[in-house]
């Protein structure tokens, strides 16, 4: 079991991923919480990343490539994982892909939770977290359809993609994922 969640800001894929780690016992990293950690211990890494965070924009390929090999060290002597914003864009993908050849461990998904835009801003200004500003989900919102939605195309092209309706409660959602899991 080795899954990539990929949704929009606020789609719940962290809240999602929560739920099945727990379910069935899984590794997880989630790069948005380990930027944010950097971030907290004033980090070189976390001051190169802090400004893209505040402007609601990703942080570019070289520094998250750079940082990914240790970041997912820990996971692949796991039973399985989930990935939560990584990979974000096509050379983060091509990169991840060759990762996972070099361990000999294919991925087995691309879970994309969809929720449409106007429910997806209400989530995110409801938790007000730093990013959470209207003016930074907007320009998240218009960074993933540029940036991270083409990986869709990406992975449906090697018959791995899984669209999931994200906009449901969270049980009826996680209900979902766990049927694909299983
Ligand atoms: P990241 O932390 O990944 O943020 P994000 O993709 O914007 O996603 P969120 O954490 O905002 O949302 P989520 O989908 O996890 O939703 P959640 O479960 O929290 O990344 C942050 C930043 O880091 C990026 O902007 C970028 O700068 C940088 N970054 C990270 N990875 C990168 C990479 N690979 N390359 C470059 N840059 C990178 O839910 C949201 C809210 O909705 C919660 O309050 C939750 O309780 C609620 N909720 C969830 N599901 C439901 C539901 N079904 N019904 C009702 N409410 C719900």
């Amino acid at each position: 079991m080795r899954w990539v969640f990929l949704g929009a800001p606020g789609s719940g894929k962290g809240t999602q991923a929560a739920k099945l780690v727990e379910r069935f016992d899984l590794g997880y990293v989630s790069t948005g919480d380990v930027f944010r950690a950097e971030i907290k211990k004033q980090s070189e890494l976390g001051k190169q990343a802090k400004k893209y965070l505040d402007d609601g924009l990703l942080v570019p390929d070289e520094i998250v490539l750079g940082m990914i090999g240790n970041v997912l060290d820990g996971l692949w002597a796991k039973k399985g994982f989930i990935l939560d914003g990584f990979p974000r864009t096509v050379p983060q993908a091509e990169q991840f892909e060759q990762i996972l050849a070099e361990r000999g461990q294919p991925l087995s998904g691309l879970i994309s939770l969809e929720v449409p835009d106007d429910i997806l801003t209400q989530r995110l200004l409801e938790r007000k977290r730093a990013d959470d500003t209207l003016e930074t989900i907007q320009k998240r919102l218009v960074v993933f359809k540029e940036q991270t939605e083409p990986l869709k195309r990406y992975y449906r092209d090697k018959g791995l993609l899984f669209e999931v309706d994200g906009a449901w409660p969270v049980e009826e959602v996680f209900e979902s994922l766990v049927a694909i899991f299983k």
